[in-house]
């Protein structure tokens, strides 16, 4: 393959930047600098961007133990966003599959699969999310039945989906849902008048946030996790 064109894959790049970064002495080829684009480049070549090694090999998918303050977006120009919390290369090509708000801790999954990303997110693939709330007010007495029968939210043509509750001591409950309106959590909880005031992610379909990571850590997902999107 040319070498224009691995970068541009293996990159956010496109081809009219590949040749400005290859003019500017910026890519490496096994450790020598190039400004060839047409170069050929093999399997066992190296190629790097500013010192960073490119990969063609496979996707890559990741969960992260989120902190508050970290934005779910690929750049910010007041927050850092999530994707800063990953030491890995090209994470510029990487996005997030569903979501945080920026107060809002616990799991996100992270990938450069787009058509993975899809089945996550798709409101189709109706993928179940649990999250860990605490409420600021008790809970009312109602609640399990309100959220089976699905909650009116403002400016939402359709109720809620049937949504799960287990109640906790105090005011701390654990929703799950299966679907992922804006805000969703904090807007079905203020249906019920009352007001989330935290909120952690703990599971996406059968995906759980790995205890051994701190908040702001990340590990590969194993291939039965994502095998387990399907
Ligand atoms: N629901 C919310 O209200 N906020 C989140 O961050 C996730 C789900």
């Amino acid at each position: 393959m040319r070498l224009d064109k691995y970068i541009a894959q293996t990159t956010d790049l496109s081809r009219a930047l590949v040749k400005v970064a290859l003019r500017n002495k910026r890519v490496t080829v096994n450790g020598e600098i190039t400004k060839s684009a047409s170069l050929v480049i093999g399997s066992n070549d190296t190629v790097q961007l500013d010192g960073n090694t490119l990969s063609a090999a496979g996707p890559r998918y990741f969960m992260l133990n989120k902190p508050a303050g970290y934005v779910c977006a690929t750049s910010d120009s007041v927050h850092p966003t999530v994707l800063k919390l990953l030491d890995e290369p090209n994470r510029q090509v990487l996005h997030i599959a569903g979501r945080l708000d920026i107060d809002t801790t616990g799991l996100v999954l992270i990938t450069d699969d787009g058509p993975w990303n899809h089945r996550v997110t798709s409101p189709k693939s109706e993928c179940a999310k649990t999250y860990y709330v605490t409420l600021d007010t008790d809970l009312v007495d109602d609640a399990e039945e309100r959220l089976q029968a699905g909650l009116q939210l403002h400016h939402e043509k359709h109720l809620t989906k049937p949504a799960m509750l287990e109640r906790f001591h105090g005011n701390e409950v654990r929703l799950t849902i299966c679907e992922g309106k804006y805000h969703q959590v904090k807007r079905m909880f203020a249906a019920l008048s009352n007001r989330v005031v935290g909120l952690h992610r703990e599971r996406i379909g059968d995906i759980v946030l790995d205890s051994d990571l701190a908040l702001g850590e990340y590990r590969a997902l194993t291939t039965a996790e994502i095998n387990s999107v399907s």
